[in-house]
């Protein structure tokens, strides 16, 4: 079985706060850490991104799952790919919440200091998401 990634971005739909973001933790780190699944969740400006790593089977049957999910919309891949090695494998799904520490890591990234994860390039987000992990691992 081929070790996959995926990074997808999506838009919070109606209210959201820490208990709907601590239900989708719970839920996801269950079902993730029963799958082989390991990866990083980033929200920030009503945007969610992302980035789901396991076999193909796995992290395909987990995005049909997350697609369904009412809880967001505007569902869009920005990446997909094979690879030799996992870089989130620590975490069954590790978190990073908005915070003002976000602004240059969208510059770098982005054309603004605004975080919006449907301007963002297949490769650059891989890289924004290697970044933010890198930050937590440092925190
Ligand atoms: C932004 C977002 C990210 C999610 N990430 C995951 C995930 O990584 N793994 C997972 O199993 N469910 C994730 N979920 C939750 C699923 O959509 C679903 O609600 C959950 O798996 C429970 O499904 P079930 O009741 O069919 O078992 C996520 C939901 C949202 C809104």
């Amino acid at each position: 079985m081929y070790l996959t990634r995926l990074i997808y971005a999506s838009s919070v739909t109606g209210i959201f706060n820490e208990s709907s973001l601590e239900d989708i933790l719970k839920k996801a780190r269950l079902h993730n850490a029963k799958q082989g699944i390991t990866g990083m969740l980033c929200f920030s400006n009503n945007y969610f991104i992302q980035c789901l790593e396991g076999s193909r089977e796995s992290v395909n049957e987990t995005y049909n799952k997350i697609l369904k999910d009412t809880r967001h919309s505007n569902i869009v891949i920005i990446d997909y790919s094979e690879i030799c090695s996992r870089e989130f494998s620590s975490w069954d799904m590790a978190y990073v919440p908005a915070t003002k520490n976000m602004e240059p890591i969208n510059l770098k990234f982005t054309t603004s200091t605004e975080f919006n994860p449907y301007n963002i390039s297949g490769s650059a987000a891989f890289l924004m998401l290697l970044e933010l992990r890198n930050n937590l691992i440092s925190v």
